[in-house]
């Protein structure tokens, strides 16, 4: 990738429904746990790789549904789509090769001979898949009978089956495990090998990405029975693949503990600071917790008192200003009387705040530049300024960073915001 200098430190590729997204947890928290992990320690020097079923359709409506940070990488549609950075733009060499011995059309005339296959949505069916739901009872017979008339037409195909429902035809070059094969041999040519790569899934068409050699995977605690099915008889002897004993995004925190592959304390978890030294020479983790303490504040998480107002003061330079994403300036220590005054007005609330794209660069011997998207959302409503804040490690707490600069720009323009509702 373009944005590292070098091969990624760690890259993790994941499934999203109910590997990364949690949907019996309507708050999102195991995923704003991961999210924090990441923002705080890997994004500068790491690659974050979604892999999904979806189509791009889908994938962009789950996008505007929870809180998921931008990946580097999106792999869609079964390992069918690929795309790079937020601007989603498409692999077209990865799609010719899926052109291989595939005819949509053959698939779909001997697939109409099987009543028992109902077709799924149209923005499921895809350029290189075609996609269906099937009983569990019928599904294997059908698999392997459907199979052979593919083959016997010419076509050189995979059926997969997931979730207990879904049943996918894919070109048999295609998949998440082969997209990955084929992402890892793209690093090697240029840029490097991720130093690490953990993958994370919960279902049968994640099984692929665990048969990728030398990568490390996890299995979340609520993985499918046809995956863990898969794993009994594929994958037992491997040591680098464990079924982790917590849910979804959590068991992905989980995986990055027990294969010691980096910081594993979510600043979410962290509840007194001043007892954490794992953050000192990160200056991302310092705008993460930063939010993170906005976020208690407003939502009376935290102690009410002068200390924790005086400690988010003390972090920010007296002479520092804040450019309002409507364009007024102020003295940062005055945006630090409006957080004062605003303890506990989003009690009760669904209220959130997390952090997507950070980035730093360091631009002297104590100053760093830091670029990244800050996201508030409000009982389902979310909010996005793109922020640059300047942070100075000449700090008077050892280790630590003051805010010198800040300013922020509303993502989509102005729109109808009302800009006395953003603080900060
Ligand atoms: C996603 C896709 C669906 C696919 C399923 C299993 O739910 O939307 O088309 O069949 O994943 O791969
Ligand atoms: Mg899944």
């Amino acid at each position: 990738m373009d944005r590292l200098n070098g091969p990624a430190n760690l890259m993790i590729v994941s499934d999203l429904d109910d590997t990364m997204v949690d949907h019996n947890d309507p708050e999102s928290l195991s995923l704003l746990r991961f999210n924090a992990l990441w923002e705080a320690y890997y994004h500068p020097s790491s690659l974050l790789v979604f892999s999904t079923g979806r189509s791009p359709t889908l994938y962009k409506q789950l996008r505007k549904e929870k809180p998921l940070l931008t990946p580097d990488i999106a792999v869609m549609s079964v390992g069918t789509e690929i795309t790079y950075g937020e601007s989603m733009e498409a692999d077209d060499d990865w799609e010719r090769f899926l052109d291989q011995k595939w005819n949509r059309n053959i698939v779909i005339e001997e697939t109409a001979k099987f009543p028992e296959l109902t077709f799924q949505s149209e923005t499921e069916q895809r350029p290189h898949k075609v996609s269906f739901y099937v009983e569990k009872n019928k599904a294997l017979e059908i698999m392997r009978t459907l199979l052979e008339r593919l083959e016997k037409r010419g076509l050189d195909i995979k059926i997969i089956y997931s979730s207990g429902i879904a049943l996918d035809i894919l070109p048999q070059g295609a998949g998440k495990g082969q997209a990955l094969a084929y992402l890892l041999k793209k690093f090697k040519v240029d840029g490097g090998l991720p130093n690490n790569t953990l993958v994370c899934g919960d279902s049968g068409n994640d099984a692929e990405l665990f048969s990728i050699p030398e990568v490390y995977g996890v299995m979340v605690s609520n993985a499918k029975e046809e995956l863990l099915q898969w794993h009994a008889v594929n994958g037992k002897n491997n040591r680098n693949i464990i079924h982790a004993t917590q849910r979804c995004a959590a068991g992905i925190i989980e995986a990055i503990d027990l294969f010691n592959l980096g910081p594993s304390i979510s600043p979410r978890d962290v509840r007194d600071f001043s007892d954490c030294k794992v953050g000192v020479c990160y200056p991302g983790h310092e705008i993460v917790k930063f939010y993170l303490l906005y976020e208690r504040w407003r939502r009376a998480e935290a102690e009410k008192s002068g200390s924790y107002i005086q400690h988010l003061k003390s972090v920010f330079h007296p002479l520092g200003i804040f450019v309002h994403p409507s364009g007024n300036e102020q003295p940062l220590h005055l945006c630090i009387d409006a957080i004062e005054s605003s303890f506990g007005d989003k009690q009760g609330k669904h209220f959130r705040v997390w952090v997507d794209r950070l980035l730093s660069a360091q631009i002297g011997s104590d100053a760093w530049l830091m670029k990244f998207d800050k996201w508030e959302s409000s009982d389902n409503v979310f909010q996005c300024c793109r922020t640059t804040v300047l942070l100075s490690s000449k700090a008077k707490v050892p280790g630590g960073f003051t805010w010198m600069h800040v300013h922020q720009t509303w993502l989509d323009g102005l729109g109808d915001k009302d800009p006395t509702t953003w603080l900060f």
